[in-house]
């Protein structure tokens, strides 16, 4: 379907990056959750978090987007320090970012038309109906679910409420999209699938994504750039052909779990 596998991290050479954290710290009472976290995601790359559960990754993702504030450190989009920012002019920054969240569950109240028309009311103030309705035909055709918008959630497969979950956070057009583990609780072909649309969000409509997850082969065969998690801290980070190659024990496990763990 697209370049991605062939050349992991080619073309991120001199890249800016469209987002940085410096020193990021995050805690909850005692429960230090961040502490120290230093990253840069090149602009239009497809940027992988990765980590053992319970490790900060959503953390992170909250974060850096503002939904979380840092007990330490800065957080910035371009050349605005999203950290430094009041409520109002976050809000209006965060209208670059979409999002996917961890089990983000749809309005199950509404039809798959709604739900996605629903942003574009709300937070552009697009009231237009003319306009909605082509936007939102537009976006379910680009994700091969074409003419589902009267079907209730409830009436889809889970990789469906999955693709329209990314089609609700693609809707705004936003400059960076965000997900958290896009793909669990799917089988692995539709996961595929899933890591599939992510990498044609990326490579098409030239969107920089931000994907945590625990699909360890799906992060290398589709990011330019991985960033690996692990208490608090970043403990490898670069393209797949360098994480592969760290000596670090906790990635070399986790790299011999996920590749080599039926070699026997
Ligand atoms: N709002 C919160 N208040 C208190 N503790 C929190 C809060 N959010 C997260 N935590 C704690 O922070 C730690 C990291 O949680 P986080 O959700 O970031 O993990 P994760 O790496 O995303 O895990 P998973 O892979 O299972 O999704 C956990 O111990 C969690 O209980
Ligand atoms: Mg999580």
């Amino acid at each position: 379907m697209s370049g991605a596998a062939e050349s992991p991290g080619a073309g991120q050479a001199g890249r800016q990056p469209i987002i940085r954290t410096k020193n990021l710290k995050k805690s909850f009472g005692r429960l230090e959750v961040l502490k120290d976290i230093t990253l840069e995601v090149p602009e239009k790359s497809l940027f992988a978090v990765i980590g053992q559960s319970g490790t900060g990754k959503s953390v992170l993702f909250k974060t850096i987007i503002g939904m979380l504030k840092p007990d330490g450190g800065k957080v910035w989009f371009k050349n605005t320090e999203l950290t430094a920012l009041g409520k109002r002019d976050l809000s209006k920054i965060r209208k670059s970012f979409g999002y996917s969240f961890q089990n983000a569950a749809l309005f199950d109240s509404m039809n798959v038309g709604e739900n996605l028309a629903f942003p574009l009311r709300e937070v552009l103030g697009i009231s237009s109906k003319g306009e909605i309705k082509k936007r939102v035909s537009e976006l379910l055709e680009w994700i091969e679910l074409p003419g589902i918008e009267l079907k209730r959630p409830d009436e889809l497969s889970g990789g469906m409420r999955k693709r329209v979950g990314v089609a609700r956070a693609l809707i705004m057009r936003p400059e960076v999209l965000f997900f958290d583990e896009p793909t669990t609780g799917l089988d692995p072909v539709l996961a595929e699938t899933i890591n599939d649309l992510v990498v044609r969000v990326n490579k098409e409509l030239y969107i920089t994504c931000v994907m945590i997850t625990h699909d360890i082969p799906g992060a290398f065969r589709i990011a330019d750039k991985i960033c690996f998690l692990d208490q608090g801290y970043i403990i490898a980070d670069g393209s797949p052909a360098e994480i592969s190659g760290s000596q670090h024990a906790l990635v070399k496990e986790f790299m011999r779990i996920s590749f080599g763990g039926l070699e026997k």
